[in-house]
């Protein structure tokens, strides 16, 4: 058998028990191929991180939630294991790459032979103590934008300082809190211990929750240098820069010298749920502020060298407000003046049944749209926004169902 550098790429052995092995060796992460019928993705601490097994794709939680996704007549479907089915897959992909690690081991490097004892050592005790260890660190992240969804979460501040918009549910479950510079000290150094080798995988920084640029600017730069500090820039591998969400509320207390500052202390991007451009379907939404204040604070903030991240509900005010949700949207985005560092989404709306928005638009007899609506306003949406910004600023779908940290 070919000795297995650990070094990067692929390599592929032949085994009498399982037949071909392929496998692929990234900066910090592994993934084990069994005839590519069934393959499996692991961080450096031998954590499975996705695997696609008979005909499916699985993605593995740090929480120990598992997402489903495959494809449907009708479209992708993702759904969230329910917690005995995701023991069962989870006990079931442990087996498997456990004996592949076993095959192939003989063969490996003494680097490539521990990453693989690794693997076989995360059975489901392993499992249970990493879903308690996440349980102790976090309280539940309701989301963040899809370019972190490989990022560090480090809540900041816990909930949301608004949590009154009618469609969103997110953080109903808890009190906005601001966490001390000693609090936050200990929660980072909770998230590396749970984290280990596999800190290195992640290439951001995301401060939860829902606002956390809402902490005024003094407190708010005591925790980014407690941040700092304790997870630096470095040149092999793990995260580098900070992310978070503003809601437009917020927004308005920082001028742009408070962003320059922010600016100086790692922020990258900053992400703000416009949701859409229309007055009235945004009163409807009851989001803080205006879509013309969202459009001042994403000056302010660019104006500081910081880009934006501006999502849109597509969907939002159903089919009676479509072409107005459509044209003041995009009419929005273009006073924006967005650029190349900067990213626009699009969430599709999935209000919950029981929301103001749900009960709102009963009474006022706004049908939601139809998927061919939908799908039709998510192209329309996705067009007009591109040529907003003349083509310079990258436009995605924002899934909240794909969400799993
Ligand atoms: C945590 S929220 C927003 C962050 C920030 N607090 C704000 O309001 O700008 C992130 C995004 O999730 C999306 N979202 C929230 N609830 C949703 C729902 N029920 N259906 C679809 N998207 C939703 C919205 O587009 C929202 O901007
Ligand atoms: S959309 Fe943003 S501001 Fe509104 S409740 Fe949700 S997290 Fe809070």
């Amino acid at each position: 058998m070919k000795h297995l550098d650990p070094d990067y790429g692929p390599s592929v052995v032949r085994t009498p028990e399982l037949g071909t092995i392929y496998l692929n060796v990234q900066p910090h992460s592994l993934t084990l191929s069994q005839e590519l019928q069934a393959t499996f993705a692991f961080d450096g601490e031998g954590r499975p991180l996705s695997c696609f097994l008979d005909g499916r794709n699985y993605r593995f939680g740090l929480s120990g939630a598992i997402l489903l996704k495959t494809t449907h007549p009708d479209g992708k479907l993702r759904r969230l294991l329910a917690p005995d089915e995701a023991e069962e897959l989870a006990a079931a992909v442990h087996t498997r790459a456990a004996r592949i690690a076993t095959a192939v081991a003989s063969g490996c490097s003494p680097t490539l032979q521990a990453w693989l004892e690794r693997i076989s050592a995360w059975d489901s005790a392993r499992r249970t103590a990493a879903c308690q260890a996440f349980a102790a660190t976090y309280r539940p992240i309701s989301i963040v934008p899809p370019d972190h969804y490989q990022a560090v979460v480090i809540q900041a501040t816990e909930g949301c300082s608004w949590n009154q918009c009618s469609f969103c549910s997110f953080y109903r479950d808890r009190v906005f809190r601001i966490k001390t510079p000693a609090a936050l000290q200990e929660h980072i150094d909770q998230i590396k211990a749970l984290l280990g080798r596999g800190l290195a995988l992640r290439r951001s920084i995301f401060l939860g929750d829902a606002n956390a640029l809402i902490v005024p600017q003094t407190r708010l730069r005591e925790l980014l240098a407690v941040v700092n500090a304790a997870l630096p820039p470095t040149t092999a591998g793990g995260p580098r820069g900070l992310y978070a969400f503003l809601d437009i509320f917020g927004g308005e207390i920082k001028s742009v010298t408070d962003y320059v500052e922010l600016k100086e202390d790692g922020i990258k991007r900053i992400y703000l749920g416009l949701e859409t451009g229309d007055d009235e379907v945004f009163r409807l939404l009851n989001k803080p502020g205006s879509p013309a204040e969202c459009v001042e604070v994403v000056q302010r903030i660019k104006a500081a060298g910081i880009s934006v991240g501006v999502i849109l509900l597509a969907g939002a005010g159903g089919i009676g407000f479509a072409e107005r949700h459509l044209s003041s949207s995009l009419a929005t985005l273009r006073a924006m003046n967005l650029s190349q560092d900067d990213l626009v989404y699009i969430s599709p709306l999935i209000p919950p049944a029981t929301s103001d928005y749900a009960l709102q638009s009963a009474t006022l007899g706004l049908q939601p749209l139809d998927s061919a609506m939908m799908n039709a306003q998510l192209a329309a949406l996705r067009s007009g926004a591109i040529a907003a910004s003349e083509g310079q600023t990258r436009v995605a779908l924002y899934h909240i169902e794909e969400w799993l940290y």
